[in-house]
């Protein structure tokens, strides 16, 4: 088979990228190893900055964002048994939405479908290769046919495990990355909302997140060790847990059984360039971040905005020097993404080696954010997300 673009990976990135170039007349095949239900019913992100809504929207993926998704103008910064309100309309003028990347997964998967698109889950034994004129992904469908797919270009848009990204030659990638000394535990509790904006909290204990998913589930997380496993918590452990790092001063958390416990990984990484060739990366393939800032998700469908543009200059030019540009203008929010979510992450944790002046440093940093305007201002205008390149 001949398309213009292959895609591997069909979460939010491959998804979106097939869905954009299609309003611009290019064809594309995506191709994802995982099936439809396990992507799905996988528990992943719960923000988009406004700029990830704009572009859902405007380019017509679905409006449900709007009418599914909730609005939040702030966020609650709660440190030394105190909420901070952090508030983003009137700091910057912007909101972000809570829409879960399993729904932003289902409009793109839905609008790929009403449009015709070409999209295969559950393939096996995916090989691809660079070495000839054209990119050729290989691949054997549910069905056991084996696929040969040749196209113009060729896509990895399959996450941080990422196989395209090995696919690059030895020395044309450099690498950055840092590990940290903890991780996160996630979980789903039946319970109201504890609060109307999401709660990151400081405590000596280790940082906590309280998110929300509807009117009766919440996700929450708390920092734990990286090595910790999911089944050694049960319902009792987790909440007296919860209860030392957060409640406190009149707040207490709404409680409820709790489901889809998961310890979840927590690195900064970041390659470049990410064109080689025909072969181009995107999202998680390229980057990621540690989820503190909930960057990850938004940083995947700002690449592939500009990805987008720079395939239709290709088209255009029949220059694939063209490419090179992607790398250029995504990076430059890729690394304030990465510092804005090392720095959340930092200003949070507390690491099982913090001396007492980490820990009142800490605080000293907490409070000049949370006490200036400016310094507000600064966190309101990051989390919410920067403009989109020109
Ligand atoms: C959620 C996850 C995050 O990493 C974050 O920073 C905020 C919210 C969530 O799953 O709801």
């Amino acid at each position: 088979t001949r398309t213009q673009v292959a895609i591997v990976g069909a979460g939010p990135a491959g998804l979106l990228l097939s869905h954009l170039l299609h309003r611009t007349g290019i064809e594309s095949i995506v191709i994802d190893n995982r099936g439809y239900e396990q992507i799905a019913g996988t528990i992943r992100a719960g923000i988009l900055e406004a700029g990830s809504v704009r572009l859902l929207v405007d380019s017509g993926v679905s409006d449900r964002v709007l009418t599914e998704g909730m609005r939040h103008d702030g966020v609650v910064l709660r440190f030394h048994g105190e909420n901070h309100r952090i508030d983003f309309q009137d700091l910057v003028g912007e909101s972000v939405w809570l829409y879960p990347q399993t729904e932003v997964f289902l409009d793109l998967s839905a609008r790929r479908a009403a449009d015709g698109g070409d999209v295969r889950y559950g393939v096996t034994d995916t090989v691809v290769d660079i070495a000839g004129a054209r990119p050729v992904v290989t691949f054997t469908e549910s069905d056991g046919t084996r696929v040969e797919v040749a196209a113009d270009l060729l896509i990895g848009a399959d996450g941080s495990r990422s196989m395209c990204r090995h696919a690059f030659p030895a020395g044309v990638r450099d690498e950055w990355f840092r590990e940290y000394p903890f991780a996160w535990f996630g979980f789903l509790v039946e319970a109201p909302p504890s609060h109307d904006e999401l709660i990151y909290t400081r405590s000596d204990f280790g940082f906590a997140l309280i998110s929300q998913r509807t009117s009766t589930m919440q996700r929450m997380y708390f920092q734990c060790r990286p090595d910790e496993r999911p089944e050694d918590w049960d319902d009792d452990r987790i909440w007296t847990e919860m209860r030392k790092r957060v409640n406190g001063n009149g707040f207490e958390l709404a409680e409820g059984p709790i489901s889809a416990k998961t310890v979840l990984p927590f690195r900064s990484f970041v390659t470049a360039p990410m064109r080689h060739d025909k072969l181009l990366l995107a999202g998680d393939a390229a980057h990621t971040v540690p989820p503190t800032g909930a960057k990850g998700l938004n940083l995947a469908l700002a690449d592939v905005a500009v990805l987008a543009e720079s395939i239709a200059d290709f088209y255009g030019t029949g220059d694939a020097d063209v490419l090179d540009r992607y790398t250029e203008r995504a990076l430059d929010r890729v690394w304030r993404a990465q510092h804005f979510s090392y720095w959340a992450t930092t200003m949070l944790h507390t690491a099982a080696d913090a001396s007492p002046f980490d820990r009142q440093r800490q605080h000293g940093e907490l409070s000049m954010l949370t006490g200036s305007r400016h310094g507000a201002a600064y966190f309101a205008e990051a989390y919410t997300g920067w403009q989109h390149p020109k």
